[in-house]
């Protein structure tokens, strides 16, 4: 089933149990080569999600700002993005266009993410496309600007986004997870896989 929130593209229970398992496992072998860290934004303050990448680049942050870094802050490649995910890119932008970067958000107990743009991508006309695994988590979907209304939905496991159009630059974040909602973590938690086109083409 899909619903649209404010040109969102909502696939609500797209993965089934058993690809949503499998994905598990492939964030696993990422997150194994390239383990999750905490990034601190340049504001200073620790971001309370645990976060890695797939991809030819990964989403960083620090003190001196927001970017796609060609390594992992340990110095290793990030691992390939994962076969399954760009198969769902596929079947769900029909882009042949692939994601260059797979950032892969890990929210414990407490975690949440404020409201932001995605925004350090070279060309906005590619979406973005979010996979959603473990507990349910809060979404909030406001305007193009800062402030003004917003709408929220919970993701649950297995819901798959897009984030394409108007949309692309929307502000969003995740309010709260409902930590222990879901089995698929055997430690609780949620996973948010989003990939993103980052470099522009020549
Ligand atoms: C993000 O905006 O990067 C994450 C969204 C989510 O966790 O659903
Ligand atoms: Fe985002």
């Amino acid at each position: 089933m899909r619903v649209t929130v404010r040109g969102f593209e909502i696939y609500k229970g797209y993965l089934d149990p058993a690809a949503q398992a499998s994905l598990v496992s492939d964030v696993r072998q990422v997150a194994e080569a390239a383990p999750m860290f905490s990034p601190e934004t340049p504001y200073g303050k620790p971001m309370s999600v645990r976060m890695t990448s797939a991809g030819s680049v990964g989403w960083y942050a620090d003190r001196s700002g927001y970017r796609y870094a060609p390594q992992h802050p340990s110095g290793v490649a990030w691992p390939a993005i994962p076969e399954a995910v760009l198969t769902l890119w596929t079947d769900l932008t029909g882009l042949d266009r692939m994601p260059d970067c797979c950032l892969i958000n890990y929210y414990g107990e407490g975690a949440r993410m404020g409201m932001h743009q995605d925004k350090d991508e070279a060309d906005f006309k590619w979406p973005v496309l979010s996979v959603s695994l473990g507990d349910a988590g809060l979404f909030r979907i406001g305007n193009t600007t800062r402030g003004g209304k917003t709408e929220s939905l919970w993701l649950e496991s297995g819901d798959v986004v897009v984030m394409g159009g108007d949309a692309r630059l929307t502000y969003h974040g995740v309010d709260r997870i409902r930590f222990g909602s879901s089995s698929l973590l055997p430690k609780g938690g949620r996973i948010n896989l989003t990939c993103r086109v980052v470099h522009a083409d020549l």
